[in-house]
């Protein structure tokens, strides 16, 4: 399966957000992962729809926007008409997850649900069958530069066993503490897609960081 790098924008200069979009696309960056917090959900506070509006023109790569917001479904419309490719909902911020990933769906934009790292599996194995990605938070959602919580690798490895068992089709996304080292220990539980933020933005060379991530998920 094709590996895919997607840089979190939360680690970026806000001030030159333009310029380190640009970098990682043409560093070969697979998405562009944008970190929405509503300061309820989680401890802190980012952005709306209106960076998703803002970016939409500037890249071709497809926007994966990650909610941590209570209330998602009220937000569904928004990011999809601000031209977000793939929305991610957590389980635990509505007692309508299957109702938030529909209403993704009618939005034609991928769906994705998220797990945060005290959830387990079982609490979303009855909507494996209609979502395009799932993403196990490797760390606890709120800030970036956190360490990755090594406890999370087993529930890529069920989510992995559960899609080849019964033939899903999502994406297994891993998000929190991604470095060349825990990225590899994601990928051969099964995962896919790596979100980092801190690893590539906090140096000096984003591209080579991004490069050096990239390899380490080839072999
Ligand atoms: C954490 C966010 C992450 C964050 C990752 O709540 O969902 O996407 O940006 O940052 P790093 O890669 O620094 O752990
Ligand atoms: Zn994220």
């Amino acid at each position: 399966m094709y590996m895919k790098i997607s840089p979190s924008i939360l680690s970026a200069d806000f001030a030159n957000l333009e310029r380190d979009i640009r970098l990682v696309e043409e560093g070969g960056a697979d998405y562009i992962h944008v970190d929405v917090m509503d300061g309820h959900f989680v401890p802190n506070l980012t952005f709306g729809a209106n960076i998703v509006s803002a970016i939409r023109p500037i890249t071709k790569l497809p926007l994966d926007c990650h909610l941590m917001i209570e209330n998602p479904e009220n937000f569904i419309e928004d990011f999809a008409k601000a031209g977000a490719d793939i929305i991610t909902v957590h389980v635990e911020s509505t007692p309508h997850i299957h109702r938030a990933i529909q209403l993704i769906k009618n939005q034609g934009v991928k769906a994705g649900v998220v797990i945060n790292p005290g959830t387990a599996v079982e609490s979303i194995m009855p909507i494996l069958s209609e979502v395009d990605m799932v993403l196990v938070m490797t760390v606890n959602p709120g800030f970036g530069g956190q360490s990755f919580i090594k406890e999370t690798v087993s529930k890529i490895a069920s989510l992995y066993r559960l899609k080849k068992d019964k033939g899903y089709h999502f994406e297994i996304e891993v998000d929190g503490g991604i470095s060349p080292e825990t990225a590899k220990i994601c990928k051969d539980a099964g995962a896919n897609v790596f979100v980092a933020g801190s690893y590539i933005y906090g140096a000096k060379n984003p591209v080579e960081r991004l490069m050096t991530l990239k390899d380490a998920v080839r072999r």
